[in-house]
């Protein structure tokens, strides 16, 4: 029924469905990017065939080599659900223009070479084995296709190609069943929607799976924005691409990459800015080419899996989006971050004060404040717009990242007012004082 719809219109549907086929991703939070292809036996990012001139047939003798172990689309999940991770977003097929699936399109495929095997259903059924959403990048760029490049000066190439790329995805979304996220990957080196014929392609993909979410990066806007690496807000919905080590989406040696990644509380302050600014952090792993988890993932991981065991209502969920440092809803102090959902305020504290601290900016007293991990009640005092936490523990309560989370529960959605930076200024004077000098 969107056959015919003009782009506005087309657009206008989209909207008008969004909250409903969303509500599962906004509360979902955190999920899990999967780089893994014939560049993973390389070990030197998924762009060596194109940053090392490696001639096609070169690169072409990896898909004899490609030999992922069994079970390794299990060990990604398993270890994305530990991870309280909830959906998963596997490389398809990359750039380098290998299909992981049994493609009758592509035959420079997974079943066709290599393993003799379709990974996609191995990533599908151990997703839905871990109960998590199932996500398939699928990159428009393609450096193997022969019309991967002229399809971009000859409209004859293009009309094949944009074909090609049209049946790849038809058949990722129709042979696996109920699929969550379709997340293209560079749409170069046509420049335009209309250049990909991006418009009759996701309407055909939406018709295919009703409830899709479409990332922005078919040069239409769709679902949501991917900042990439780096955790960006924005009026919109939007989930942070990162990869694990500043470097590389594929495979690198994590040994010789560890100064770069990230330990447990790391991926919390990322998760922290994501959940306080109303996105999304799709953490990436690239396994190894045996499609084994990187070495330098499991711990960390692990570790924020468990974290989020004992805190995660202040991550999972509804909640309040922050708009900034002035009108943001709620704020901390100089040592916290904050994140809030009904009528709790919680406290991400990675620096652990020294016996006490104070928060600007409520007017209202909590009912109560505990620490979220384990409901410890902590003593506090309220005075005018202050709260005073007092007697703190000496030492930093959470032990398994260094992150503790204070909840500050009120009798009502509490209110934050933008409290005055003068101390000179009684609070609630109006700080803007009149016109400035
Ligand atoms: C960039 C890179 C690509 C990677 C993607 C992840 O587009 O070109 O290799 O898959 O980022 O967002």
């Amino acid at each position: 029924m969107m056959q015919n719809l003009s782009k506005q219109s087309y657009e206008k549907h989209t909207a008008s469905t969004r909250d409903q086929r969303m509500g599962w991703w906004r509360e979902a939070r955190f999920g899990m990017f999967i780089h893994y292809g014939l560049y993973s036996q390389l070990g030197r990012n998924e762009w060596a065939i194109a940053l090392e001139n490696i001639p096609i047939a070169e690169y072409e003798t990896l898909a004899q080599s490609f030999q992922p172990k069994p079970g390794a689309a299990r060990e990604w999940a398993a270890l994305a659900q530990k991870a309280g991770m909830k959906y998963l977003v596997l490389t398809t097929r990359h750039h380098e223009g290998f299909s992981l699936w049994d493609s009758q399109v592509n035959p420079y495929n997974s079943v066709n070479y290599g393993p003799k095997r379709d990974l996609v259903r191995e990533f599908v059924d151990a997703c839905r084995e871990f109960g998590l959403g199932i996500g398939f990048y699928s990159s428009l760029m393609d450096w193997h296709h022969p019309d991967g490049w002229r399809c971009a000066f000859d409209t004859a190439a293009r009309a094949r190609f944009n074909k090609y790329i049209r049946d790849l995805n038809t058949e990722l979304l129709t042979n696996y069943g109920k699929i969550d996220i379709l997340w293209y990957d560079v749409a170069f080196p046509m420049e335009s929607w209309e250049g990909w014929d991006s418009l009759e392609l996701n309407k055909h993909m939406r018709s295919l799976q009703p409830d899709l979410l479409i990332n922005d990066r078919s040069h239409l806007a769709e679902d949501f924005g991917t900042p990439e690496e780096h955790l960006t807000s924005s009026d919109r919905d939007w989930e942070a691409c990162m990869t694990f080590n500043g470097i590389s989406w594929g495979y690198v040696d994590g040994k010789q990459a560890a100064a770069y990644s990230y330990n447990a509380q790391r991926i919390l302050k990322m998760l922290c800015t994501c959940a306080k600014d109303g996105g999304n952090l799709l953490l990436n792993i690239g396994p190894t080419p045996d499609g084994s988890v990187p070495q330098e993932a499991i711990e960390p991981l692990t570790t924020v899996g468990n974290w989020l065991k004992e805190n995660g209502q202040a991550v999972y969920g509804k909640l309040v989006k922050s708009k900034g440092w002035r009108e943001k809803p709620f704020g901390g102090n100089g040592v916290c971050e904050t994140t809030s959902k009904g009528k709790s305020v919680y406290l991400w504290c990675w620096i652990w004060p020294d016996g006490e601290m104070g928060i600007g900016g409520y007017l209202k007293a909590p009912k109560a404040v505990r620490l979220l991990k384990d409901g410890t009640p902590l003593e506090f005092e309220h005075r005018g717009q202050r709260i005073l936490l007092k007697n703190l523990p000496k030492t930093i309560p959470d032990k398994q990242a260094g992150v503790t989370v204070i909840e500050l529960e009120f009798d009502e959605t509490p209110q934050y007012l933008f409290a005055s930076y003068y101390p000179q200024l009684q609070f609630g004077t109006d700080i803007t004082g009149g016109k400035r000098l």
